[in-house]
């Protein structure tokens, strides 16, 4: 599997239908809105202010993470870069490709973390230690 840096995450704008008297809806769509499909959904939620998630890689899995409410900071490390993005925007989302450690703080009371994940839960996808995380990437 090809090895991605941070600078092939990126922000994707998703599909926005505004109604001015009734508020906005957005749409993801296999096969439209993402370079992946959708095998599952989570979200975070009730995240105490201060508390951090994530401190983790996955080998294959593919994420996009969408404030779905309120707001959070992810950032994303190869191991060589770091790089911080602040999500406050429901037709927003990060899309992470495989390899990237990843942290989520900052959360603002209330916040929605939404992730679409391109499969199922698998602990064996998952690197939980930096340091084996630093020798899968080879530094
Ligand atoms: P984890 O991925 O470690 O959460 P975070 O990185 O946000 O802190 O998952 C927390 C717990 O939830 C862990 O015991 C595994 C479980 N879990 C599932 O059972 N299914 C899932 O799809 C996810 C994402 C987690």
């Amino acid at each position: 599997m090809e090895k991605y840096n941070v600078f092939d995450c990126t922000i994707l704008e998703l599909d926005r239908h505004h109604s001015d008297r009734k508020g906005n809806l957005t749409v993801v769509e296999n096969g439209v809105t993402l370079p992946f499909d959708v095998k599952r959904v989570y979200y975070l939620y009730d995240v105490p202010g201060g508390a951090s998630r994530g401190a983790h890689a996955h080998i294959n899995l593919s994420q996009l993470i969408v404030a779905a409410s309120g707001s959070f900071k992810v950032t994303l490390d190869d191991g060589n870069c770091k790089r911080s993005f602040f999500l406050n925007r429901p037709y927003q989302g990060l899309y992470v490709k495989p390899g990237m450690w990843r942290e989520l703080d900052d959360f603002s009371s209330g916040a929605v973390c939404m992730v679409l994940a391109s499969d199922i839960y698998d602990e064996d996808d998952y690197i939980r230690d930096y340091d084996d995380f630093l020798k899968y990437r080879n530094i």
